[in-house]
């Protein structure tokens, strides 16, 4: 429990700043300054660090980045990881691209639970999006489809004049695959400057044009464990979540998590620059108490809510800290 009464167990933690798409709203177009590989975690250390972190409550734990399924070895990461005891849910968050050969790995790891990022169907829209291929993503939902995982969600950030004409074409798709489909607001966090009065599309908006053009039903079981708002759409025959981290000022309410920085920093807020560095207790050699008593530390400093309406600057790349 944080100083809030707020109960967080859960845990988000990037393996890798590198990535092998260039989202707009994440890392600039040449980026190349990625971390020396020295310097992020082992996989060991990062075991060290989930062992910890079930020792102050922690109970699930997603994997991200940066594009956690281009770090080699990952697949068995994921199965120590569900091995851990304590652990009670491992969940994967990927922008898509190599899921066409890993579904079947991950799920044979015990993988159960992937977000899955699509900000656009349209292949030319996509690209201007995220430079890459959207086909490998949309072969990657197939297959975690066909496999069975026990949830799959879609991820897109919304975006004005990118993607704002893609949101139809993109439920539909979410509705002929059985998949829930999450719209996020851009958030101040990236380097690239993408968050502008002209780009920003508020999920209240989109709110309001389903509402117009649907059947809206309030979702109130949450369908994950984190803070978006759900609803079914009752023609479309889809569930949309809303994560409006600037427009909900309910936002951090019941906010249940914390991250782990693939450098080993442990950041108790995404919107605030408050990080507690972990490596003491990880080098030279591992140190389960001194680690288990970080966790806590940062536990209690956890702030009630995100700096982001207050010119908040991410200072360092999103792919670092874990989307
Ligand atoms: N605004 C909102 N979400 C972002 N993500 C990355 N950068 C941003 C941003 N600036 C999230 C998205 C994406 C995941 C990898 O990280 O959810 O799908
Ligand atoms: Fe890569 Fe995800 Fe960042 Fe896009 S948002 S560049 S897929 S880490």
């Amino acid at each position: 429990m944080d100083s809030f009464g707020r109960e967080v167990d859960y845990l988000r933690i990037s393996i890798t700043d590198r990535c092998n798409e260039r989202c707009l709203y994440c890392l600039p177009e040449n980026y190349q300054n990625w971390l020396p590989r020295g310097e992020v975690l082992a996989y060991e250390e990062l075991l060290a660090s989930v062992r910890a972190a079930t020792t102050q409550g922690f109970k699930r734990f997603r994997v991200t980045g940066g594009e956690p399924l281009i770090r080699p070895g990952v697949v068995n990461f994921i199965r120590d990881l569900a091995a851990t005891p304590g652990v009670e849910s491992v969940m994967l968050s990927t922008n898509g691209t190599r899921l066409p050969e890993l579904a079947w790995p991950l799920y044979e790891a015990g993988l159960r639970r992937v977000n899955i990022s699509l900000d656009a169907l349209d292949p030319a829209i996509y690209r201007g999006i995220t430079q890459g291929d959207v086909r490998p993503v949309l072969e990657g939902i197939r297959r975690v489809k066909a496999i069975g995982y026990d949830s799959v969600k879609l991820n897109t950030v919304l975006m004005r004049g990118r993607n704002d004409g893609e949101i139809f074409r993109l439920l539909d798709f979410a509705a002929e695959h059985d998949i829930a489909i999450r719209f996020i607001e851009l958030m101040p966090v990236s380097l690239t400057e993408m968050l502008s009065e002209k780009n920003f599309f508020p999920v209240t908006e989109l709110l309001a044009r389903l509402q117009r053009e649907d059947e809206l039903e309030p979702l109130t079981d949450a369908l994950g464990f984190g803070p978006a708002q759900y609803y079914r759409l009752k023609k479309r025959g889809v569930t949309v979540g809303l994560i409006g981290a600037l427009s909900n000022l309910h936002f951090c309410e019941r906010c249940n998590k914390m991250r782990l920085t693939c450098d080993g920093k442990l950041r108790p807020c995404l919107g605030n620059h408050l990080e507690t560095d972990l490596l003491p207790a990880l080098r030279p050699q591992i140190d389960p108490q001194a680690l288990a008593e970080l966790f806590r530390q940062t536990l209690v400093v956890k702030p009630s809510e995100h700096l982001f309406r207050q010119n908040y600057q991410p200072q360092r790349v999103m792919t670092a800290i874990g989307g």
